[in-house]
């Protein structure tokens, strides 16, 4: 008895699940071993993963970014799926950037307060209380930190 019920204690959900007949799929990993991954997946000199696994820390000295440094300066950073934009020298906003309408990620132009989706021309604007969803987001020096949760 006592086996079973420390095997019940330690096994990941999805064990005990299927010993039980009911399948379900989902990982085994804890996320400590989550974070750890991302970390590899992201871990370079520019952007990494930082503590928490939704939080992801960009270097504006990244030449990928080197549009970010004018006001009105955006960047769509794809591998992340987030649109930036700079609004000011002290606040980059950071958004989704999956459109509203039906989902596209490419297909972006920014005319300096509006993004517009060419897939079907819907705009939005760059604001956090309108139709993107906006990511917290601090600038500090040239590191951008974002929660993405
Ligand atoms: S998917 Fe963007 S406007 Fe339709």
């Amino acid at each position: 008895m006592k086996n079973r019920r420390d095997f019940l204690k330690t096994a990941c959900k999805p064990i005990v699940l299927a010993t039980l007949g009911i399948p379900i799929i989902e990982a085994c990993s804890s996320d400590e071993e989550q974070a750890e991954m991302n970390t590899n997946t992201l871990g370079n000199n520019n952007t990494t993963q930082s503590n928490s696994p939704s939080e992801l820390e960009i270097n504006l000295d990244d030449d990928r970014f080197k549009d970010l440094k004018q006001i009105g300066g955006w960047v769509n950073f794809t591998s992340e799926n987030i649109l930036l934009v700079r609004i000011s020298d002290d606040e980059i906003r950071v958004f989704d950037n999956a459109c509203p309408h039906q989902g596209a990620r490419n297909r972006w132009s920014f005319d300096g307060s509006n993004f517009t989706c060419s897939n079907h021309g819907n705009s939005y604007a760059a604001s956090c209380s309108g139709s993107l969803k906006c990511y917290e987001a601090t600038l500090d020096g040239n590191i951008l930190t974002i929660d993405l949760s």
